[in-house]
């Protein structure tokens, strides 16, 4: 990890920005906001505003993740209403009488965007095997064959694709269900106390089309928050590949390596910065993926009506759909651009109790513990023409948006473009600590196995394993402090 040099490339560029350029003056400015600090008596400058201007001082309820970029005008206010209500809305099978909301599925996952991404905050994992709690899923794969799917993230399972539906229309047969067992792995702090973590294995219950490919990788996934992704999405990419250092050239054990993913959008290679292994280059791309893989909606940028059903799931494929209108769609641009619109504009919460002592103290620990080598507090974004909401923003996201190695106990063994089966992104952790207020429960990590903030921080392994190993061995006092700023964010 390296803040200053640029130990990448020039990148691959960045299309989906309407970009002006930084004078040398800026950018001199940007470096000396960004830079680390090294005091802990009081907050930093701005540190209260994770979001810089279009940070929400909205209250602290469950509400607290659906609110608007403060700095919206109130025209725009208007475009992300409607964009809320189409991420809520529940769409129907084809052909039903309103035309604008049918085409799901065949098979599906969910019927709303909001059904996962709960009060646009994070779903969580189901509680029983029984239970169809629906706010996360399996990707499915398996090995890439080279040359065969160079412009794919992934080689679908032969049968199920590249997800599991466990939901379908009448008439198709679902796919199976999530199935997961969990183990007991104690670990021994530092003080003697004993925290038990719980270590899910992944398998796909009751498969209806047959048994799964041998070779067949299973992720699973939680989905993530929804705020402050157009800022992430306006970050320079300079910034965050001088952060790369895919050779641990630094030598501080912390390597870091951009994903590149092949973008449909803009026919070229991009930086991924979204899912939890930085597979898609922007918030539109994953909105359409997201209609795709998990309602079983075409989209202009993922056309097929059909979803996720292989040729092998052949009636799969002969079902009615929604196509309509003159890009013969089941989503069309217009709806997608309102869902990327109000997915790019969901505010961050204030900081709370930022200047408490035991906050600072917590700040400390974080920054000494060596947290702050992936979890990187401070970016400017560019400076944008059409995008008022992001533009020029000191923004405090504790992400570098690269891939670390996180050690065998996190690994899903499966590969995604350039991320291996033990690399993951960099979990942003503003707002994280409105997750028990926002989603009633605190379930972290890619697929929600830790169910506190210091479980999530006891699997960190790999690259991160020198810092868990310092937590792990905290005195129980700086252990409730560090938890303590956790919660602040
Ligand atoms: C079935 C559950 C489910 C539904 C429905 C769903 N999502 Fe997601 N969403 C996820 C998961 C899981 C991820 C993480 C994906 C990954 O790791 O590749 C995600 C990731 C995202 C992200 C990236 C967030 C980040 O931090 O990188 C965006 C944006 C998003 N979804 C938007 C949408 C939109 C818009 C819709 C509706 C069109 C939608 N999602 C519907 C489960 C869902
Ligand atoms: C080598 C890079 C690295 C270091 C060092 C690191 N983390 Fe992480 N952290 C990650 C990655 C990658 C994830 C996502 C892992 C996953 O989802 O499985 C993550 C996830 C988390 C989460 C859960 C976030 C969520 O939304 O579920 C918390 C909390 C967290 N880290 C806190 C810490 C703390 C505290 C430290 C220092 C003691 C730390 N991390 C050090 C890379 C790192």
């Amino acid at each position: 990890m390296v803040w200053t040099s640029s130990a990448c490339a020039a990148g691959w560029g960045e299309p989906h920005l309407a970009i002006v350029s930084r004078s040398e003056n800026e950018a001199d400015r940007v470096a000396s906001v960004t830079a680390p600090t090294s005091d802990f008596t009081a907050p930093e400058q701005f540190e209260t505003h994770p979001a810089g201007a279009a940070t929400s001082f909205e209250p602290d309820t469950q509400d607290a993740f659906s609110f608007p970029s403060a700095n919206m005008s109130f025209e725009r206010e208007l475009e992300f209403a409607v964009g809320n209500g189409l991420f809520k809305k529940l769409w129907v099978t084809a052909p039903a009488s309103t035309q604008s909301s049918d085409g799901l599925g065949p098979l599906f996952n969910a019927r709303a965007c909001q059904q996962c991404h709960i009060r646009d905050g994070r779903g969580h994992p189901p509680e029983d095997n029984e239970d169809p709690g629906v706010s996360m899923v399996l990707r499915l794969s398996i090995p890439k064959v080279d040359g065969e799917h160079d412009l794919s993230a992934n080689a679908p399972e032969p049968t199920y694709g590249i997800q599991l539906q466990d939901k379908s229309i009448a008439g198709i047969a679902a796919e199976g269900r999530l199935h997961i067992d969990y183990e007991t792995v104690p670990v021994t702090m530092g003080d003697g106390t004993v925290v038990n973590l719980r270590k899910p294995t992944y398998s796909v219950g009751a498969p209806a089309y047959g048994d799964l490919h041998p070779d067949v990788q299973i992720s699973p996934r939680i989905a993530p928050q929804m705020i402050g992704l157009g800022l992430l999405e306006a970050i320079p990419e300079a910034d965050i590949l001088a952060a790369a250092d895919p050779e641990d050239a630094d030598g501080d054990g912390i390597s870091g390596r951009p994903n590149r993913v092949w973008s449909n959008e803009y026919g070229q290679w991009m930086l991924g910065r979204f899912g939890h292994k930085a597979g898609e280059a922007t918030i539109k791309a994953q909105s359409a993926s997201a209609f795709l893989g998990d309602m079983g909606l075409s989209t202009p940028l993922t056309p097929d009506s059909w979803g996720d059903c292989s040729p092998a799931q052949d009636n799969c494929r002969q079902a009615p759909n929604g196509n309509s209108g003159d890009e013969q769609v089941e989503v069309s641009t217009q709806v997608l651009d309102l869902v990327t619109f109000y997915s790019r504009n969901l505010a961050v919460p204030a900081r709370r109790a930022a200047d408490a002592p035991e906050v600072l103290r917590g700040k400390s620990l974080f920054y000494a513990a060596g947290c702050t080598s992936c979890h990187r507090p401070k970016f400017v974004t560019h400076r944008l023409t059409d995008q008022p909401e992001q533009s020029f923003q000191l923004i405090w996201p504790y992400s570098d948006l690269l891939l670390h190695d996180m050690g065998p106990g996190l690994a899903d063994n499966r590969t995604e473009w350039d991320a291996n089966g033990q690399e993951w992104r960099t979990a942003p952790l503003w707002g994280i600590g409105m997750t028990r207020t926002v989603s009633g429960h605190s379930y972290f990590l890619h697929d929600g196995r830790a169910r506190s903030l210091l479980e999530a921080i006891l699997w960190h392994g790999g690259e991160a394993e020198p810092a868990r190993e310092t937590v792990r061995t905290l005195s129980a006092a700086d252990r409730a402090a560090l938890i303590t700023y956790l919660e602040s964010l």
